[in-house]
């Protein structure tokens, strides 16, 4: 997708189709109350050709709810298209992110392959719509609407909105905005990145392949790139991360990524972890087959870890950072490992194997200890780890852990610009408890209850003293509905939050 920013007259804008924005105004009290849909433009040509359809009441402005215009009258455009925002209060940075998604797949399958997109103007509210945020969020909508996970269909090949212009107001601070502009196609495109690997089955994409991928990504944004394998797990000891690996004919693939900004050389250095699961059978203890196709996205932590990574080259944050995939398939087979096995991990713990479906949290484990070995002074890991955090929290948060109140609060921050959500879940004692093991130093499940807590608990012993942050991605990986501003399929969570998180060192 092409994308341009333009500071020209709304009105004057020759395009296929504006989108403008509109927002439920309330107006009267009490029984009185009615929805007023007002359009977040100050362009008196662009509230003419609305004020018609707009004073029928047929349209609410709800978020996300689309009105189209054929000829506006007084416009150059050919369509105007009014996309809602819900209650002002609502016409957030999120809100408009959502929105430009929503207007991009309105355009996408109608053959339209050439829109603009008009930033709102503030409203009264204005501290919750920073301009030149709103322009990088609108610029990442746009990006996530566009895609859809459509490779492997040979009907729905030419369906891409090929260009996307962002219109600013005309009084707006021009620099800020065009570098926020140029933020936000980074990001957006870094998410897609993630999602077209998501998407791809495990056929497709095998460890090695994932490799390979993240080798060719790393070499066009100027990262250093390290692609290992058995033999490299076998020198560091990694008999977590081999436990997992031995029992497929696939290799694993140990991906490193370094991001080494000139003269940088002290400070923090940031260690991103992802679980690469291309495929996720369970292993000896074997899923059912419901639903076990799903199983291809079990590597969507560290497709979120690479996305971060190119956003992170091509945005050039004053800190150090190491991107670690624990690329495996978790398979059954002859040579795989069994329940009561005993492994060593790299870090010389040992460990009773009780579920061989608990296979994240050991290719983790060496992957947390090897990030540390490498220098890592803060670590944040990515992984769908756990159907137990899908129950605590359905498909509408993400799971959160930490070690440490700082950093936790750095990604706290980070999730006020990224607007994903995630929710932090407690750790303790008694749940470390719950993963003793009479036979190893831990034992890799805790049983039924608090499923995501123990297995973060797990994490935590090889994160050991180092600041750590858990986000276990089970339930927002794939996104089961569509949605308005994004197509059902790989969401690309995580990529932004710890993206900014990243950038807040
Ligand atoms: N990859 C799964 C977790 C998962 C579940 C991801 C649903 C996405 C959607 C993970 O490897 C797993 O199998 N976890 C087990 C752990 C259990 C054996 C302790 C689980 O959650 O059932
Ligand atoms: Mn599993
Ligand atoms: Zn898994």
């Amino acid at each position: 997708m092409r994308t341009e920013l333009t500071f020209a007259n709304l009105s004057g804008i020759k395009t296929e189709l504006l989108a403008v924005l509109a927002a439920d105004i309330q107006t009267g009290k009490g029984p009185d109350a009615k929805p007023e849909p007002v359009l977040l433009t100050s362009d008196p040509a662009v509230k003419a050709a609305a004020a018609g359809v707009l004073s029928t009441g047929e349209y609410k402005a709800g978020a996300n709810e689309t009105l189209l215009l054929h000829a506006p009258a007084g416009l150059a455009a050919k369509r105007l298209l009014i996309v809602g925002v819900g209650k002002q209060a609502k016409a957030t940075v999120h809100g408009v992110r959502n929105a430009a998604g929503t207007a991009v797949r309105f355009t996408k399958p109608r053959g339209i392959r050439e829109m603009a997109f008009a930033l709102p103007e503030r409203l009264d509210d204005s501290a919750l719509l920073p301009p030149d945020l709103a322009a990088r969020a609108a610029v990442e909508g746009a990006f996530v609407g566009d895609f859809d996970p459509d490779t492997y269909r040979s009907d729905r090949k030419d369906q891409s909105v090929q260009s996307f212009t962002l219109a600013g107001p005309a009084k707006a601070d021009k620099k800020a905005l065009e570098a926020a502009f140029a933020e936000g196609v980074v990001v957006g495109e870094s998410q897609n990145f993630t999602r077209s690997l998501v998407n791809e089955p495990g056929n497709k994409l095998t460890p090695t392949i994932m490799g390979q991928r993240a080798a060719a990504m790393a070499a066009e944004v100027g990262l250093k790139a390290e692609v290992y394998s058995t033999e490299k797990l076998h020198e560091l000891k990694m008999g977590a991360f081999w436990s997992v690996s031995q029992g497929s004919e696939e290799p694993p693939a140990l991906i490193v990524l370094r991001y080494e900004p000139e003269g940088i050389k002290d400070g923090p250095v940031l260690g991103l972890v992802g679980k690469g699961i291309t495929f996720d059978t369970g292993g000896i203890s074997i899923k059912p087959s419901d639903n076990m196709e799903k199983m291809k996205y079990d590597m969507a932590g560290g497709a979120a870890m690479l996305g971060a990574m190119r956003a992170i080259a091509l945005l050039k944050p004053k800190v150090r950072v190491i991107g670690i995939v624990c690329a495996s398939e978790n398979m059954p087979d002859g040579k795989a490992q069994k329940p009561g096995d005993v492994q060593t991990a790299m870090s010389g713990k040992t460990i009773e194997i009780i579920n061989t479906d608990a296979e994240g949290r050991l290719v983790l484990a060496d992957g947390l200890a090897y990030a540390r070995q490498l220098g890592a002074t803060h670590l944040i890991d990515a992984a769908t780890l756990t159907g137990a955090c899908v129950v605590a929290l359905g498909m509408v948060n993400a799971g959160a852990f930490s070690n440490d109140e700082e950093t936790y609060e750095k990604f706290q921050s980070a999730l006020d610009v990224s607007g994903e959500k995630f929710w932090r879940l407690p750790l303790g004692e008694e749940y470390a408890d719950m993963i003793k093991s009479d036979i190893g130093d831990i034992k890799n499940t805790g049983g039924r209850y608090g499923g995501a807590i123990t297995a973060a608990e797990f994490l935590k012993v090889f994160a050991e003293e180092t600041p750590w942050i858990h986000l276990d991605i089970a339930g927002m990986a794939w996104v089961e509905d569509s949605r308005p501003y994004i197509a059902k399929g790989p969401s690309g969570i995580a990529v932004r939050s710890i993206l900014e998180w990243v950038r807040s060192y």
